[in-house]
C-alpha cells in the first residue's frame, strides 16, 4: 500500500480512531437529514444523533493524535528520529496531503460542531426531551402538563426562561438529574417548592402581564354529595381577579398582590410554606403594615430567624400546570360531564373510595379499582348490577382513567404530596393569611370577608342556575354543619376525599 500520509499516522490506534470517527460522522449526517426531513422524530433518535454519536466521534478523533503520539514515542525510543517535533514540509506530497486533510477537517469539524451544538441545545429544550425521556421520573409532571392550559407552552419557558445564566444552570442541573436517574437515586416524590425555581417575573410574566389584570371572571363549580342519590350542588362565583393597576380600573381584587406598587413579604415555618407566622405589606409610598399569626405565634427572636419570601405568582399559582386533582374533585368533574351514570346509587362515594388505598403500582391499582366497584354493586345492589352492568363497567373505566391521570404510585405522587394553593377548599391556600388569623399589633386583621375575593352569584341543589345575582349571596353550606364553616377552615374537613 502506498502511504499517502506521514508514517506516524500508520499505527493501529490512529487507524481505528479514524474508522470510528468516519463511521459515526456518516451516521450522524444520515440521522441529521432524517431529522430535518420529518417534523416529528422519536426522542431516542435525537439523543443518539446529537449526544451519543458526537461523543463517540470525538473519542475516535482523539484516538488519532494519541495513536500518532505513542507511535512517535516508540520510534524515538528506537532512535529513528532526531527531532522533538514533527517537521512539516509542504513541498512533500505526503505532508501536503496530511496538512490539507487536517486543516479542512478542522474547519469542517468546527462547522459541524456549531450546527451540532445548536441542534443539541434545541433538542434538549424540547418538551419531549424534558417530559418523556426519563419516562418514570417525569411521568407525573408530563401527564398533568399535557392535560393543562399550558400544554402548548414548552417546559423550558417556565423552568428555564431566557438568558445564558439560567440556561447554563439548567443544563448543569440537568446533567446531575441524568446521573441521578441512571443511578436510580432520585427522590420520589420530587420535593417542592422547587428551591431554585426562576422568579415568576422572569418566566410567567413574559406571557402574562400583571398590569393587565382587570375585570372579573365567572367560575361555576359542580359538586355531588356522598349520598345515595349523588345529589348535585352547584355554585357560581364571580372571581374578582382584577387589581393590576389603577389606570385601567380600581386597583383592588385578587391581583392587587401583584400590583408592582405593593410588596408583600412573609415568614414561614414549614417547607411547604403553609404555616405563615408573619406578613408585611409595603405600599408605593413606603408605608408598611405588619401582621402576626394568631395560629403560629413565634417569639420575636425566633421570628427573625425564619425564612422569608416576597410573594409572587407562585405563592398562589403554584400548580399552573402540574395539577394533581383530589379524588373528590375529579369525580365531581367527571359526574358533571356525564362520564359516569349518576343514577348508580352511592357512585360518588364508591368511586372516590376505590382510589384511596395505598397502591404500589398503577397496574395493581387498576385491577383493584375494577374489583372494588364491581364487587360493591354485585353484592350491595344485585338488582341494579343485573340491570345496568354496562354502567358499572363504564364507571370502572372512568375511575381507572381518573386514577391514571392523578395518581403515580411509583413516584409516590398524588394530591396530598403537591398542594394547590389557589383556593381554600382542600388546602390552606388563601386562608393561610385570610382566615381571621393574621393581626396587626393594633388588632386589625387581614380581610377574610368571603366577598373580598369572590361574589356568590348563585348556589343550590341541581345544575347551575340561570338566574344570577351580582349583589352577592350569603354562602350556604350544602350539608348542615351549623355555623362551623365560619370558624373552621374548609380544608380541615375537606381533605380531598
Ligand atoms: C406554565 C409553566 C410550567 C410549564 C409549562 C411546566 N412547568 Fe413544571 N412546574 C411549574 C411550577 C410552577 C412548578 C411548581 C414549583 C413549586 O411548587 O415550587 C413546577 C414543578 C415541576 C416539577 C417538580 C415536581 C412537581 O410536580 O412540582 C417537575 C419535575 C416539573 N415541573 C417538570 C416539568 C416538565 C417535564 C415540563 C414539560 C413537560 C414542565 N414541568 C412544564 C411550572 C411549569
Ligand atoms: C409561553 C407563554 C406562557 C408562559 C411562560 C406562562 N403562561 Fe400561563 N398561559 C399561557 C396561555 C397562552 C394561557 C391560556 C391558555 C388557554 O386559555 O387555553 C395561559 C393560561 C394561564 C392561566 C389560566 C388557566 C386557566 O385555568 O384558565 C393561569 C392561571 C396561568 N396561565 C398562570 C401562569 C403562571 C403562574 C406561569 C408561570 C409559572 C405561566 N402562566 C407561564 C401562556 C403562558
Ligand atoms: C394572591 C394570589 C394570586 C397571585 C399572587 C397571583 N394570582 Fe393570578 N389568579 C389568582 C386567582 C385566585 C385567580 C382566579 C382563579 C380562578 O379561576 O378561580 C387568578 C387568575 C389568574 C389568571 C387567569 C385570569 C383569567 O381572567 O382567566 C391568570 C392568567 C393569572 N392569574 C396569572 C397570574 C400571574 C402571571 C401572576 C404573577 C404575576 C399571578 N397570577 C399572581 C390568584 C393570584
Ligand atoms: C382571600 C380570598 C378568599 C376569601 C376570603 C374566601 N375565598 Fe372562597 N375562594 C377563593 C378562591 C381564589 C377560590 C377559587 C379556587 C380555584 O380557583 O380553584 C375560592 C373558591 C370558593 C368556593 C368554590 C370551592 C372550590 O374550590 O371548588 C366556595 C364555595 C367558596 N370559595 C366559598 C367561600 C366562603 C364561604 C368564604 C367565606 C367564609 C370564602 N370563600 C372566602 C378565595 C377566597
Ligand atoms: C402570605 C399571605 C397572603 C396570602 C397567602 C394571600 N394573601 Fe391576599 N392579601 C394579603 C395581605 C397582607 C393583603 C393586604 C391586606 C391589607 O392591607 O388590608 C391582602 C389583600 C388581598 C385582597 C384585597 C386587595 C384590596 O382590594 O385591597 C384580596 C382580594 C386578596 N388578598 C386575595 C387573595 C387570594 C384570592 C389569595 C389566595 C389565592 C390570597 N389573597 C392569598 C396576604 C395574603
Ligand atoms: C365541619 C366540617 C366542614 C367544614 C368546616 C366545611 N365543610 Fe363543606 N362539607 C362538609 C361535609 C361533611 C360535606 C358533605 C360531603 C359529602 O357529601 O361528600 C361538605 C360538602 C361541601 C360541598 C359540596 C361537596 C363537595 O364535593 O365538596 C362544598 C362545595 C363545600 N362543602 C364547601 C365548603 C366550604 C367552601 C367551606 C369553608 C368555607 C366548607 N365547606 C367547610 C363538611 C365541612
Amino acid at each position: 500500500m502506498k502511504k499517502r500520509l506521514p508514517d506516524i499516522y500508520y499505527n493501529p490506534m490512529s487507524m481505528i480512531g479514524s474508522a470510528i470517527a468516519i463511521i459515526s460522522l456518516g451516521t450522524i449526517l444520515f440521522l441529521f437529514f432524517i431529522d430535518l426531513l420529518s417534523d416529528k422524530t422519536a426522542i431516542y433518535v435525537g439523543i443518539i444523533t446529537y449526544i451519543i454519536l458526537p461523543s463517540i466521534m470525538i473519542v475516535g478523533l482523539l484516538l488519532i493524535p494519541i495513536g500518532a503520539y505513542l507511535e512517535r514515542r516508540r520510534e524515538k525510543k528506537h532512535g529513528k528520529r532526531e527531532h522533538m517535533l514533527p517537521r512539516i514540509d509542504l513541498n512533500e506530497p505526503r505532508h501536503r496531503l496530511a496538512f490539507s486533510i487536517f486543516s479542512l477537517g478542522t474547519v469542517l469539524l468546527l462547522l459541524l460542531t456549531a450546527i451540532g451544538s445548536y441542534r443539541a441545545y434545541e433538542y434538549t429544550d424540547r418538551t419531549e426531551f424534558c417530559g418523556a425521556l426519563c419516562h418514570e421520573v417525569m411521568e407525573p409532571e408530563y401527564v398533568t402538563y399535557l392535560d393543562s392550559p399550558h400544554a402548548r407552552v414548552r417546559c423550558v419557558d417556565c423552568h428555564v426562561g431566557a438568558g445564558a445564566t439560567w440556561f447554563v444552570r439548567s443544563k448543569l442541573d440537568g446533567a446531575y438529574q441524568v446521573y441521578a436517574t441512571l443511578l436510580d437515586i432520585y427522590p420520589r416524590p420530587i420535593p417542592t417548592p422547587i428551591q431554585n425555581l426562576r422568579p415568576a417575573q422572569e418566566t410567567c410574566e413574559t406571557c402574562h402581564w400583571p398590569l393587565h389584570f382587570y375585570g372579573d371572571k365567572k367560575r361555576v363549580e359542580n359538586y355531588f354529595l356522598s349520598d345515595r342519590d349523588n345529589t348535585r350542588w352547584s355554585v357560581s362565583l364571580l372571581m374578582r381577579t382584577g387589581g393590576g393597576m389603577s389606570e385601567t380600573g380600581p386597583a383592588e381584587g385578587i391581583h392587587w398582590h401583584m400590583n408592582i406598587a405593593n410588596t408583600i413579604e412573609y415568614a414561614y415555618i414549614d417547607q411547604q410554606r403553609e404555616q405563615i407566622a408573619w406578613v408585611r405589606v409595603e405600599d408605593r409610598e413606603g408605608n408598611s403594615t405588619e401582621y402576626f399569626s394568631s395560629e403560629y405565634s413565634v417569639p420575636g427572636d425566633e421570628l427573625a430567624n425564619l425564612e422569608t419570601r416576597v410573594m409572587d405568582c407562585m405563592d398562589c399559582h403554584n400548580r399552573p400546570t402540574h395539577v394533581f386533582e383530589p379524588p373528590a374533585r375529579s369525580v365531581n368533574y367527571s359526574l358533571a360531564l356525564n362520564q359516569m351514570d349518576r343514577s348508580l346509587p352511592y357512585l360518588r362515594r364508591v368511586a372516590v373510595d376505590a382510589m384511596l388505598r395505598d397502591y404500589e403500582t398503577k397496574d395493581e391499582a387498576l385491577l383493584y379499582i375494577e374489583d372494588y366497584i364491581t364487587d360493591y354493586y354485585r353484592t350491595t345492589y344485585p338488582g341494579v348490577y343485573a340491570q345496568r352492568q354496562s354502567s358499572v363497567e363504564q364507571a370502572v373505566r372512568e375511575v381507572q382513567r381518573i386514577f391514571s391521570r392523578n395518581f403515580f404510585p411509583t413516584m409516590n405522587v398524588n394530591w396530598r404530596v403537591y398542594p394547590n394553593q389557589i383556593g381554600h377548599l382542600e388546602y390552606p391556600g388563601c386562608f393561610r393569611c385570610h382566615a381571621n388569623n393574621m393581626f396587626s399589633p393594633e388588632g386589625q386583621a387581614i380581610s377574610s370577608d368571603c366577598n373580598d375575593c369572590h361574589i356568590i352569584m348563585a348556589q343550590g341543589e341541581g345544575p347551575p342556575r340561570r338566574v344570577l345575582t351580582i349583589d352577592g349571596l350569603d354562602f350556604e353550606h350544602p350539608v348542615d354543619i351549623g355555623d362551623s364553616w365560619k370558624h373552621v377552615a374548609c380544608h380541615t374537613c375537606h381533605t380531598g376525599t
